[in-house]
């Protein structure tokens, strides 16, 4: 693949996502804020971190924590202060940490302005979204929502709009010049203020081409209709070439059922769109179709897909958890023996893969899926609309909850676990969400005062990644490798390296390449010559 240009900034750079609300609540109201990540900027600064992507911290009812927008350019109350966010840009950029803000314009908050005129009869606000009349005594079309049940929500004024998420979230008509406007402005306000990118939320369906029924599926009817359209590719090329050019940035899309092809056009450098994205497939590597039906977990197939996505992109966002998905040592790991050398593996894996590597606020110390007791200590709106939609389905009730537990984003949701006492160190108040019981050992204290911990292989780890030239810009290729175990080399012209990942809880038989282990989740003493013990991540380099 040609190598780039000029040079950019985040082509080396180790982003930390943080979800507020569950990351260090500083007043005891048992909600993360944003003077509690200031309180962790040092902790985040000490494991080697460039960048923070704050899920949303504007103002918002918290529907959707944050994800339903009432107001652009203020702060949630809940979690500070429009002082508090300038101050976190200037401590961290003092530090030499960036902030990046998640960008949510596929919709706003019904709670909205705009909205709000738009249900009072405001002309021009009406057409800021999707407002249309049923059909014969039907919705407008038969599109699905994200988050289960259809996608149209009757107004008291007896018409419709159209949400692709809650039905407290809807859709920005972006047919509209103004809202183009309007949220350019957005941008420029923040832009202004020192943020250095924008995540930019569900940005592959923002535009609709059409409000046609759709073909039948089972989840997202209608997706033919938005999904990855020539309306879309214009939008981020005007936002690429009239602001995000302006200014030194990291534009990342979350772009929902991306496949290869069109990633590539999303975010080929020489289109000018985005600048990285994240993709889904590994997400879905045990899913049937949608994601609460799963099937086993096969490791060889969450290989070929990463595999498939290496080739396929140069600088691909990286993760393996985030707020929307389950804890990744629960994924594709092991909580039970191999919990600590699995989330190390893995850890090992994400950093050593080509493109820019995200880790996600606990993943660091190993943190698992939430210990829910049922339905009841569940908070998510998706989770709820789910569970309504497999009522109506008949699902019963014990059928429900542990598809729902199982996969609930609430998973990943509970407060970060900062010490072992009683609130985890997360708040002195009643935590908004349920601590996981583990937080015994599974707690940042405990893992830094220990050297062989989860927390201080993922410092070896980001230190070794900053020192590498073949990890931050080599190329990649796969190795052959028994199934299950995943080997390829990352390679620059002054530095060759053997990647090694055994992606199971067995021994497993390797070729050995190269010529010195520099890192090893196992200590030499209990490592093997010709194979990987249980999750095993080694890198091994070669003299060049
Ligand atoms: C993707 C976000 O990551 C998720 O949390 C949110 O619910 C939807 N987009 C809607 O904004
Ligand atoms: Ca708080």
């Amino acid at each position: 693949m040609a190598a780039s240009s000029t040079k950019k900034w985040w082509k080396n750079s180790i982003v930390y996502q943080i979800y507020p609300k569950s990351f260090c609540d500083s007043n005891g109201d048992g909600i993360g804020d944003i003077p509690g990540i200031i309180s962790k900027l040092h902790y985040l600064k000490d494991l080697g971190v460039d960048v923070i992507w704050l899920s949303p911290v504007y103002q918002s009812p918290g529907y959707d924590n944050g994800y339903d927008i009432s107001n652009y350019k203020e702060i949630n109350p809940e979690f500070g202060t429009m002082e508090d966010m300038e101050r976190l840009i200037s401590r961290a950029k003092r530090m030499g940490i960036k902030i990046m803000m998640d960008l949510v314009i596929n919709h706003t908050s019904d709670e909205h302005e705009w909205f709000q005129k738009a249900l009072a009869g405001d002309e021009k606000y009406r057409d800021y979204y999707y407002f249309r009349d049923g059909k014969n005594g039907r919705k407008p079309n038969n599109w699905g929502s994200f988050f289960g049940g259809s996608a149209w929500t009757r107004t008291e004024n007896g018409d419709y709009y159209l949400h692709l998420f809650s039905d407290k979230q809807p859709d920005l008509n972006w047919h509209n010049p103004d809202v183009y406007n309007e949220i350019v402005d957005v941008m420029k306000f923040w832009l202004e203020k020192g943020v250095a990118g924008f995540r930019c939320d569900a940005i592959n369906v923002i535009y609709k081409n059409s409000l046609d029924d759709g073909k039948k599926h089972l989840f997202l009817t209608g997706k033919e209709h938005y999904l990855n359209t020539e309306g879309c590719h214009e939008l981020l090329k005007r936002f690429n070439s009239e602001i995000w050019s302006k200014y030194k940035l990291f534009i990342v899309g979350e772009t929902a059922l991306v496949t290869p092809e069109i990633a590539k056009l999303l975010s080929d450098e020489s289109r000018g769109e985005l600048d990285s994205l994240f993709f889904f497939e590994h997400m879905d590597v045990d899913s049937r179709g949608v994601k609460w039906f799963k099937k086993k977990y096969r490791p060889n197939k969450l290989i070929r897909i990463l595999d498939k996505w290496q080739n396929v992109l140069e600088f691909p966002s990286n993760y393996l958890e985030n707020h929307d998905q389950i804890r990744s040592v629960n994924h594709f790991g092991n909580t039970g023996k191999y919990w600590e050398k699995s989330a190390k593996l893995l850890c090992g894996l994400n950093l050593s893969l080509r493109g820019v590597p995200f880790i996600y606020e606990g993943e660091e110390i190993g943190m698992t899926n939430g210990d829910f007791r049922g339905l009841r200590d569940i908070k998510d709106v998706e989770s709820h609309n789910i569970n309504q939609s497999m009522k109506k389905l008949l699902f019963v009730h014990s059928l429900r909850r542990k598809l729902i537990l199982r996969t609930s984003r609430d998973n990943a949701r509970t407060p970060v676990q900062w010490d072992d006492s009683e609130n985890a160190g997360f708040t002195t108040g009643n935590p908004w969400l349920k601590i996981n019981a583990n937080k015994s050992f599974i707690n940042v204290k405990t893992e830094s005062e220990d050297e062989n911990s989860i927390l201080c292989f993922y410092k070896k780890m980001i230190e070794f990644r900053k020192n590498s030239s073949a990890l931050n810009e080599g190329s990649y290729r796969r190795v052959a490798s028994p199934s299950d175990v995943y080997i390829f080399t990352r390679e620059s012209s002054s530095e060759r390296l053997y990647i090694y990942c055994n992606l199971t809880g067995m021994n497993k038989p390797i070729e050995v390449y190269g010529d010195r282990i520099v890192l090893d989740n196992y200590d030499e003493e209990e490592r093997g010559n010709n194979f990987l013990k249980p999750y095993e991540f080694r890198i091994i380099a070669s003299n060049i």
